[in-house]
């Protein structure tokens, strides 16, 4: 096994499989906690997040503890031999405290403070908000650090928000000042000649003012920094009184508002919530899926390189509440879980063990339903794959390993929604267009990783830029040397916008060296409205040997010039016509490509990549470097000697998968592979094990 992986909880040779185990809010009925100590075995579970929401259990008022309930708890878990992972309970503050230090409640965007309401809302840098998590927290890793049970921390749950008290606001300027030093500096970088914002004292510069989009950029920035520092300050107790556990919170995947690569700096171990909410009759439940694929591999790289990390939260039967209802048919859970493993994941486990009787969540998907325990279709669906975990536990140690890179950053998403006059300007936007880049490489059985762009992706083959709107400073020199050393970039419209402060480049279009790097100068940019999608053709005898035919263009267009680039594909309706689509540049050793055109998913864009793919010797999962068939992937972790390669069926009816005579075996029953194709159910996944 992998060193890393026994990192994950040491000692443990299983995939951690379990969910949110909240005894806390059945305290008064001990029969109900007998029940859960008969199941956990029965359902095969050997890890459960405990205290998430427990903080008025634990201190029902100011400096008065009682962790006799929980003391009886984990003595119960260790002796059944369960992992535990055990949570500060800082994600909901009791009501007492809210009432008596009114400073620890939130002030948002208006100025008003929020009331002691539900969950995840306290102020940041209120001190008496602080020491009040530090002494929990610190009673927390003193009773429980060396605990047989407790093998890993959850630090609150899912970190999020802002808060712009005055409190907030001055370190808003005290950061600013840390970063810039001079107030002239800060003007520069806010462009604050526009509207007489010149600012002439700290004091005058207000986060609610988005007319300056170098300001709002900056205000993120300050938001995601102060609590990452929060969490680290939440995390020092736990470190100091259990040394060698293991720090984690849960994150959000694509969450929007927190930097989760700086994050990341700050945990031991990944672990995320995912909640795609697959539906089983969508007819495009593929493309939920590649997006679900483009968040783990993120995940699984989110600390520089591919790690192992697990899914802490996700829903058995498709009812989590907040979202459409869409139960899962039989086969979709296991195959939502298998997904997770298949990108690199330890373990998964869900909200919720159990149903609360009542609150908002009463009807949340859980192991146990209200009523009729282990009878039920969850319960007998968690039990299964426990069963199936134990049967393929070898894969933990594997990781998957990828030539190809994708990159994504959360500075550039933010200055890409702050700025005005560009088109379709949600959060959303960037990362369907960068999972619509990642798409070809899941249709394949490409294993790709997602990585920051200031990660080091020298060793990949190929690296899509997908708009990456903003360029952080060096990135432009080391994406030329890159090239120049042999690497092919493919670059997508929109990218290298603006610099590090939000600022138009003047450089060029894209700017820092990018225009150079790929011979292309970006003038305009439009969108392609529902019934005026621009029509794009490759150009004969194209040195990629591309042959794109009636390909499509919607969402965004560039009018693009190639200055010093062979145009592969251009546009051959609308007024933009002869304009390229398509551009390729050879540099040093190797060469980029500018793609001007979102080119429509089923036909232009898969044939675009499937050309670089050919030219660049990049194999898929079938050797041809065919599509697997519609909805399918294949995912491959690698160990020594060995691969594991994922199958995941994404449709609703069964299908035969060619495996041009490979050896290995089924890992879940151990038949030998044969000549014939292999088989996957409805919603099927399986693992094959491959040997050379
Ligand atoms: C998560 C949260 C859990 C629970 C769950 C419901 O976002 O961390 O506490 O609320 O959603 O789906």
């Amino acid at each position: 096994m992998n060193p890393e992986v026994r990192s994950l909880i040491p000692g443990c040779d299983a995939l951690l499989h379990g969910g949110d185990y909240n005894p806390d809010q059945w305290l008064g009925e001990p029969e109900v906690i007998d029940e859960d100590f008969r199941l956990f075995d029965a359902a095969g579970v050997n890890t459960l997040s405990v205290g998430i929401f427990a903080w008025s259990r634990l201190e029902p008022a100011d400096g008065v503890y009682e962790f006799e309930w929980l003391d009886l708890i984990l003595d119960r878990l260790a002796a059944a031999g369960k992992n535990v992972i055990l949570a500060t309970p800082s994600g909901a503050r009791p009501l007492w405290l809210a009432q008596k230090y009114p400073e620890v409640l939130r002030t948002d965007r208006k100025g008003i403070r929020d009331t002691p309401t539900e969950r995840h809302n306290h102020c940041w840098s209120s001190p008496v908000y602080r020491r009040k998590v530090r002494e929990i927290n610190t009673r927390l890793a003193e009773r429980y650090g060396r605990h047989p049970a407790v093998k890993l921390w959850h630090v609150s749950n899912e970190l999020s928000g802002e808060c712009l008290c005055e409190r907030c606001t001055g370190g808003f300027h005290d950061w600013l000042k840390a970063r810039y030093g001079t107030l002239e500096a800060v003007n520069a970088a806010h462009w604050t000649d526009f509207w007489a914002h010149r600012y002439s004292d700290w004091s005058q510069i207000n986060p609610r003012d988005f007319v300056l989009d170098g300001l709002t950029l900056d205000w993120r920035r300050y938001a995601s920094w102060q609590l990452t520092d929060f969490y680290a300050w939440e995390s020092e107790p736990l470190r100091r009184l259990s040394p060698g556990a293991p720090v984690l919170t849960n994150l959000m995947g694509l969450f929007e508002w927190v930097d989760y690569h700086a994050l990341a700096r700050q945990l031991d171990i990944v672990a995320e919530d995912s909640y795609p909410g697959y539906q089983a009759d969508n007819a495009d439940i593929a493309a939920q899926a590649v997006e679900t694929g483009f968040k783990f591999d993120l995940l699984r790289c989110l600390k520089g390189e591919p790690r192992a990390w697990f899914l802490m939260e996700s829903c058995i039967d498709g009812n989590s509440v907040w979202k459409p209802l869409h139960l899962k048919p039989p086969g979709l859970h296991h195959l939502e879980m298998f997904q997770a493993l298949a990108h690199g994941a330890d373990g998964t486990l869900y909200f919720q063990w159990r149903k609360g009787r009542g609150g908002v969540e009463k009807y949340h998907g859980a192991v146990l339903n209200h009523t009729h325990a282990e009878e039920t279709r969850s319960f007998k669906e968690v039990a299964a794959l426990g069963r199936r975990y134990e049967r393929v536990k070898a894969v933990i140690g594997s990781l998957n390993r990828a030539e190809v890179a994708v990159l994504f950053d959360w500075e550039s998403r933010w200055a890409y929604r702050a700025a005005r006059g560009l088109p379709k300007n949600d959060g959303a936007m960037l990362v369907r267009h960068a999972a619509e880049q990642y798409e070809p490489f899941w249709r394949r059985g490409i294993t790709v990783d997602v990585l920051a762009s200031a990660f080091d992706f020298s060793r990949h083959r190929l690296v899509v830029v997908p708009r990456l709107y903003l360029i952080q400073p060096g990135f432009g020199a080391r994406m030329r040397a890159y090239v120049e050393a042999g690497g092919w970039a493919v670059f997508t419209g929109l990218t290298g916008m603006v610099n590090e402060s939000n600022l138009c480049w003047r450089d060029g279009c894209p700017g820092d060296g990018l225009e150079e790097l790929t011979g292309v100068w970006m003038e305009e940019v439009g969108e392609c409205f529902p019934g005026k999608e621009l029509r794009i053709d490759a150009v004969d005898g194209n040195s990629l040997e591309l042959r794109l035919e009636g390909g499509v263009a919607r969402g965004i267009y560039t009018r693009v010039h190639a200055r010093d680039a062979e145009v592969l594909a251009r546009y051959t309706s609308g007024w933009v016509a002869g304009t390229p689509a398509l551009c390729t540049r050879a540099c040093g050793a190797g060469r980029t490509f500018y793609l001007a055109a979102d080119a429509d998913r089923a036909g232009g864009l898969d044939l675009i990549y499937e050309a670089i793919l050919r030219a660049r010797g990049i194999a898929g999962f079938l050797p041809d470097g065919g599509l697997l068939p519609a909805g399918v992937t294949a995912q491959v972790r690698e160990a020594e000697g060995v691969s594991y390669a994922f199958l995941l069926n994404f449709t609703g009816a069964a299908v035969r998968l060619p495996l041009f005579q490979r050896s290995g075996c089924d890992l879940e029953t151990g038949a030998a592979l044969t000549d014939s194709p292999t088989e996957l159910a409805p919603w099927g996944a399986k693992i094959l094990t491959l040997t050379p």
